[in-house]
């Protein structure tokens, strides 16, 4: 048993040393001392074999072979562990000093800064921001807003019809009846949105983005809408932009202005993008019609108000000195990310 014993030492210590990883010290570690299959553990089975006077001495011999085995391979595992984490340290290392990775930063869509810049002064002058739906019916997109069956606006070939009740709204008026309807006056709010129409061309997309006002209280009159542009004008192009009404036709507003801003490019004098008028048109408003109110179902002779839209991708044009509309929507990184706010 002797000689077993220091046999199977001699093989422990000549196996444990080629042993490099954690798994392989486990499956040495099973062959000779895990379980009842371990070739240690199989000795004390063999202990029934010889004479019952030896058999306490043997036990203790095989018991301490045992204890010498565990310890041996606990030591082994220390270093094989020791290793493996100094392997993964070095593998894990970052070097600090390599250069950095470029990460592209976004940037907004020029129709979103327009759209944030107006919302933001717009909201100094006590307007709320209401999102009304993109479908929407007849009565909101039409009729509501006095524009009968017979109105051009109407027309097939511009309007995206879904049947014969539903349509994408054409603009973003209906807003005014869905606030009129719902919101108790006085009130000012600001609909900001996409609208869509069956035109494309250099300066129309099928789909575009307006912002419609409306302010409703008693005695509202065209001298306020005026103010509140001139104002507008100021914070949105230069302290010295003036404004400038020409007489319209909404079916929804009596009377109707179309409003030019003096050219933030030269100032007045004329130049290529003001086409050598002095003026850009920026929006259409004018005092709301006493149909729409009435069929609103709001007092005419009590509240009166005004309103106003304006296209959002034609002021982004206008700023940035695009003029195709296709610019803002094809989705090229490299125009898109050089409009700034
Ligand atoms: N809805 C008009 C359009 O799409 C723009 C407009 C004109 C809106 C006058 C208004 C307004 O609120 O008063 O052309």
């Amino acid at each position: 048993m002797e000689e077993k014993i220091q046999e199977i030492k001699g093989r422990i210590a000549l196996e444990l040393a080629d042993v490099k990883t954690s798994a392989e010290l486990f499956q040495l570690k099973a062959k000779y001392v895990l379980g009842k299959a371990g070739i240690i553990p199989g000795l004390m089975k063999e202990l029934g074999k010889a004479a019952k006077e030896d058999r306490p001495k043997l036990g203790m011999v095989i018991n301490s072979l045992k204890e010498w085995a565990t310890e041996y391979f606990a030591k082994k595992e220390i270093e094989i562990n020791e290793a493996e984490k100094n392997y993964r340290y070095k593998k894990e290392t970052i070097d600090i000093t390599m250069p950095a990775k470029h990460l592209k930063q976004g940037t907004l869509h020029p129709v979103s800064l327009v759209k944030a810049e107006l919302i933001d002064i717009f909201a100094g002058m006590g307007f709320r921001v209401l999102e009304t739906r993109e479908i929407e019916d007849d009565f909101h997109n039409f009729t509501a807003l006095n524009t009968p069956k017979e109105h051009p606006a109407r027309d097939k070939q511009d309007t995206f019809y879904i049947n014969d009740d539903f349509m994408l709204r054409t603009h973003t008026s209906p807003g005014q009846i869905r606030s009129l309807t719902t919101i108790k006056p006085p009130f000012k709010v600001l609909i900001p949105g996409r609208v869509y129409r069956a035109d494309d061309d250099a300066t129309h997309s099928p789909m575009f983005h307006q912002m419609e006002g409306l302010v409703i209280d008693e005695k509202i009159t065209l001298c306020d809408l005026q103010g509140m542009l001139d104002v507008l004008v100021k914070k949105m192009f230069s302290e010295e932009a003036k404004t400038r009404f020409r007489p319209s036709f909404f079916p929804f507003t009596e009377p109707s202005v179309e409003v030019d801003v003096s050219c933030f490019e030269c100032g007045g004098k004329g130049c290529k993008l003001c086409k050598g008028t002095g003026w850009i048109e920026i929006l259409g408003g004018g005092i709301v019609n006493r149909k729409v109110l009435e069929n609103c179902g709001v007092d005419p002779d009590k509240y009166t108000g005004f309103a106003f839209g304006l296209g959002l991708d034609r002021i982004a044009m206008l700023k940035n000195g695009v003029n195709n509309i296709h610019v803002l929507y094809e989705g090229d990184l490299r125009a898109l990310g050089q409009f700034k706010g």
